[in-house]
């Protein structure tokens, strides 16, 4: 594989109950990134403080951190060329009534807080988000013959 760039897409509480997970991961699939880790868990607080850590002094933020704790999230890390920004836009514009029709937000969902997926949206960020939610051990390194077909 040519370039080993991971993000960390996390399909929110809303997209977890309404079943949309398998949904999410063909399409990362389907497009030909790698599946590095993923596994369903409860956030808290403190998790998300460090995981929004941007975004903590902003008025929708208690919103925000409720709808997290409101059921399980799935954590995943995806791999492979331009991972981030293709993962960004795979994912659609923040508010679903702004991103475009063939985006998970765009086909999914109506609603900025309820938006069905987050993703990194940098390269560092990515890393620093997969060090938050996962352990080392847990980010599989593994290969196979069909990425001879996309790369
Ligand atoms: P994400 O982190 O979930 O991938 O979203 P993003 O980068 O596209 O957007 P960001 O500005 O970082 O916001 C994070 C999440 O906060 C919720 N939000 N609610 N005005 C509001 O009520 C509002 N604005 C943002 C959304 O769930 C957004 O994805």
């Amino acid at each position: 594989m040519s370039q080993s760039e991971r993000t960390y897409i996390m399909i929110k509480p809303d997209g977890v109950q309404r079943g949309l997970v398998g949904s999410i991961v063909s399409r990362f699939e389907q497009k030909g990134f790698k599946l590095v880790a993923m596994k369903t868990r409860l956030a808290n607080k403190e998790l998300l403080d460090q995981h929004y850590q941007d975004l903590t002094t902003k008025g929708f933020f208690p919103k925000l951190r409720d709808y997290m704790l409101s059921g399980p999230v799935c954590c995943m890390v995806w791999e492979g060329t331009g991972a981030v920004a293709t993962g960004r836009k795979m994912l659609g514009a923040t508010n679903p009534l702004e991103s475009a029709p063939g985006t998970i937000r765009g086909d999914y969902c109506l609603e900025v807080g309820r938006n069905v997926c987050h993703g990194s949206d940098s390269v560092e960020n990515a890393q620093r988000e997969i060090g938050l939610w996962f352990q080392d051990d847990e980010l599989v390194d593994w290969s196979s013959h069909s990425f001879d077909w996309i790369y």
